[in-house]
């Protein structure tokens, strides 16, 4: 687990945090129409140099809270399918309710028709009451690869992609102790909820991108005013690429919502991830 582990008084906070937000997600809920800033989901594209994945493609999703399944979700669908993914990654806050359970796996199955999936958890799953076990027996069962402190491989002609599976870093449930030690030709991706599993890796661990959510970029961004909105594990990371300890970190705007419907200025995001055999460009080395 991540070394020291979350102080009681920070547990109480989230959990009332939590707490407070669940009417708020019951109510609204069963209204769709309320949501605004939510219609289309831009796609980011960013690029990996490694020769044995070149030409494959992932997408990567975030911070679904997908309780209801909207209109938009079959959009979303459609926008991943023409992204002809090798690889689907959804880095967590899947749901916030246990009865949102079937809408949830609709969008999975969905996603599942177009490309293997592979799910880690996030603060707000937890939260949920629905046990990691039931997560799991229903992953299974629509043939999902959701990882808890776990790791796959997938080779590829001449390497392998690794994949990383972290549970929620926010929550200080991720153990690092899954992370493969280096090896010639794999390529690997590292999935948690969180940003700040950042500060917990070193340069000794062996991940060559880290993909999270968690921040819904600040979900309302009012012009010229910072992100008033930042739940606890973003460590100040809204949105975009972060470098530390010679790993490089994509924090994803995600999907849905938290407390209130409303994205301002925040639209959900999309990211895709082509890998190339060329020489990383300056983009790829800045900072
Ligand atoms: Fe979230």
């Amino acid at each position: 687990m991540i070394k020291f582990p979350l102080s009681w008084h920070r547990r109480l906070r989230l959990a009332l945090a939590h707490r407070i937000s669940l009417p708020f997600h019951r109510l609204f809920n069963r209204f769709p129409d309320s949501e605004a800033g939510h219609a289309r989901a831009e796609v980011t594209r960013i690029t990996c140099h490694h020769t044995p994945l070149a030409g494959r493609r992932a997408v990567q999703i975030s911070d679904l809270h997908l309780d209801r399944y909207h209109a938009r979700h079959d959009s979303v669908l459609r926008t991943i399918a023409g992204l002809k993914p090798d690889w689907i990654f959804v880095t967590g806050d899947l749901l916030n309710v246990s009865d949102g359970l079937p809408h949830l796996f609709q969008f999975l199955a969905g996603l599942r028709s177009l490309a293997p999936v592979f799910l880690t958890l996030g603060n707000h799953d937890h939260y949920s009451g629905v046990p990691v076990d039931q997560f799991t027996a229903l992953a299974d069962r629509h043939k999902l690869h959701l990882l808890v402190n776990q790791t796959m491989f997938v080779p590829t002609e001449g390497g392998e992609l690794g994949i990383v599976g972290l549970d929620d870093p926010s929550l200080h449930r991720a153990d690092l102790t899954c992370i493969p030690p280096r090896t010639k030709g794999r390529f690997t991706v590292l999935l948690a909820h969180a940003p700040n599993v950042l500060d917990h890796l070193d340069h000794r661990h062996a991940v060559d991108l880290i993909l999270c959510g968690h921040s819904h970029g600040g979900q309302w961004r009012p012009p010229l005013i910072p992100p008033s909105w930042l739940p606890y594990g973003c460590r100040g990371r809204v949105h975009g690429h972060y470098r530390q300890n010679r790993h490089r970190l994509y924090v994803n705007r995600g999907l849905g919502w938290s407390l209130l419907p409303l994205r301002w200025s925040c639209p959900p995001e999309i990211l895709a991830i082509d890998w190339s055999a060329d020489a990383p460009s300056d983009h790829e080395n800045a900072g």
